[in-house]
């Protein structure tokens, strides 16, 4: 049996990330496995820069957004070499198995490690929802209420003053955000890498707005790395009657106290991988999938197509 764990949280930060330390920390510590935080990710790993968790350690961060590890991107753990020095810090440890908390890029690295020989298991950690293997990432639904908030406070203005007020949120390369954000927002307009960009086609659906049904605002929700939002904003304003604004939402929707159902997510993502690791499972992601908790190896997992967005993207045509 499995008798030492590292914990560490790996890429960008996302809220809930915190809930899911403390709850592979607590769980294992329950079954008689020593806990080890390791910060910064594979960073810290590399770096040998870490410390072992008592129960108390992981006391009142559920509520925390951020990451009480710290995280960081590392490239060069591609390398062999590097990821030789960091099985050495492990074994220095005794610590025999590892849980990664991060997003497809700390997965591979929980994957090659795994293959070394020391059992790892990836939980989706990111805002991005962009994930295989998962229908939803702990942090998603927190960055989702962010934006939420946010774009209601925007229509009230746009609202008083004939604008269009064209938002940008995060998604790296998965338009999820942007979609869930543009149905709870009652948006006019999504742009996303899924149903791409043509400036033409946004400017007449404007002028459609706003001369043939004579709305006197609309929001357009467009995720980052689309289209250029202030360019955008200028094209609306010198061509159609709407005033164009472009706000970018920014890193503000990665901070924030993590929502209850991702805590909760996190908690039993938490629980089912140190209940993989006990049963000496390694090379595992653990996901959600139809409402269960379920776990795949990561090579399937990142095999897997993204799951499709068609039947909510028809929803929002529907509803505008
Ligand atoms: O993956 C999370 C994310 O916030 C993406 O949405 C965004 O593209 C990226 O990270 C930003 O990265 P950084 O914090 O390094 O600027």
């Amino acid at each position: 049996m499995v008798r030492k764990i590292g914990v560490l949280t790996s890429g960008g930060d996302a809220p809930g990330m915190n809930a899911a330390i403390r709850a592979v920390t607590r769980i294992a510590l329950r079954n008689g496995i020593d806990v080890v935080g390791i910060r910064n990710g594979y960073k810290g790993l590399l770096e040998d820069d870490m410390t072992e968790f008592n129960r108390t350690d992981v006391s009142d961060i559920l509520d925390r957004g951020g990451t009480k590890l710290g995280s960081a991107r590392l490239p060069e753990f591609k390398e062999e070499e590097i990821q030789d020095q960091c099985i050495e810090n492990l074994n220095k440890h005794g610590i025999e198995a590892l849980v990664v908390i991060g997003g497809d890029g700390s997965y591979r690295g929980a994957l090659a490690l795994t293959k070394k020989g020391i059992n790892c298991i990836g939980l989706p950690g990111t805002i991005d929802n962009d994930i295989p293997g998962t229908d939803f990432t702990i942090g998603f639904d927190t960055a989702l209420h962010t934006c939420v908030e946010n774009v209601d406070k925007l229509r009230d203005t746009s609202s008083s003053h004939h604008r269009c007020s064209i938002v940008e949120v995060m998604g790296n390369h998965c338009g999820d955000l942007a979609l869930y954000t543009a149905i709870s927002c009652g948006a006019e307009m999504v742009i996303s890498p899924e149903t791409g960009y043509d400036e033409e086609e946004v400017l007449e659906k404007l002028h459609y707005l706003g001369d043939v049904l004579n709305k006197n605002h609309a929001i357009i929700i467009v995720s980052e790395k689309v289209c250029d939002v202030e360019s955008l904003a200028k094209k609306v304003t010198q061509h159609t009657s709407f005033s164009g604004r472009a706000t970018v939402l920014g890193h503000i929707q990665r901070g924030g106290s993590p929502s209850a159902s991702d805590r909760v997510l996190a908690s039993k993502m938490g629980e089912k991988a140190v209940d993989l690791l006990m049963s000496g499972v390694g090379g595992h992601c653990v996901g959600i999938v139809n409402n269960e908790i379920m776990s795949l190896p990561i090579e399937e997992a990142l095999e897997q197509p993204r799951n499709s967005r068609k039947k909510l993207y028809r929803l929002f045509d529907r509803l505008v």
